[in-house]
């Protein structure tokens, strides 16, 4: 089976989603930030606070680089998509998924996070702008988030793999 990669704002549930999702299709289930975080010895505020956001980037195109092709579903930080290398690597080796949320309900669901310097940093509404085209440019399918529970859009795109062998063979 080809990799599921789940994309999407922050708070968009991908890290929930994703190991609901692994554990219908009995594979593994990954998310790239814990892997950055093993890798770095360091959380993702940490790494932000003492390298940079520039860095951390970077870490996240390493680790996305060395990610299952197959037989996994992945959780991806939301920020995967702002690199056009990252994006060109998802479209063509994996199926990635857009879990698509209004900025409504993103802001209800984050509040203060402060685990996510990004969200506390920028003017939330141009940045959740700037990576919708980028997200719906990825994604081989997009999921509607709002008003579901994680368990409902887990089911929804089980659904959409059963039923589009196609793309999950690759042909
Ligand atoms: C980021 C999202 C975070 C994490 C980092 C940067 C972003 O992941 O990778 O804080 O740029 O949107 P989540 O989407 O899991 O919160």
């Amino acid at each position: 089976m080809k990799a599921v990669y789940l994309i999407g704002f922050m708070g968009s549930g991908k890290t929930s989603i994703s190991q609901l999702l692994a554990e219908k299709l009995m594979v593994q289930g990954l998310d790239t930030d814990r892997e950055i975080e093993q890798k770095a010895r360091q959380t993702i505020p940490e790494i932000f606070e003492q390298q940079g956001e520039a860095a951390f980037r970077e870490q996240e195109t390493a680790i996305l680089t060395n990610m299952p092709v197959s037989d996994a579903v992945i959780a991806t930080g939301g920020g995967i998509v702002e690199s056009s290398w990252n994006r060109n690597w998802l479209k063509e080796n994996v199926y990635v998924v857009y879990l698509h949320a209004s900025f409504e309900e993103i802001d209800r669901r984050l509040g203060v996070d402060p685990s996510r310097p990004l969200w506390n940093k920028h003017d939330k509404s141009a940045l959740y702008e700037h990576r919708l085209e980028k997200y719906r440019q990825t994604a081989h399918s997009i999921v509607k988030t709002d008003g579901k529970s994680p368990e409902q859009v887990a089911e929804e795109i089980y659904q959409l793999i059963i039923n589009n062998k196609t793309v999950m063979l690759g042909i």
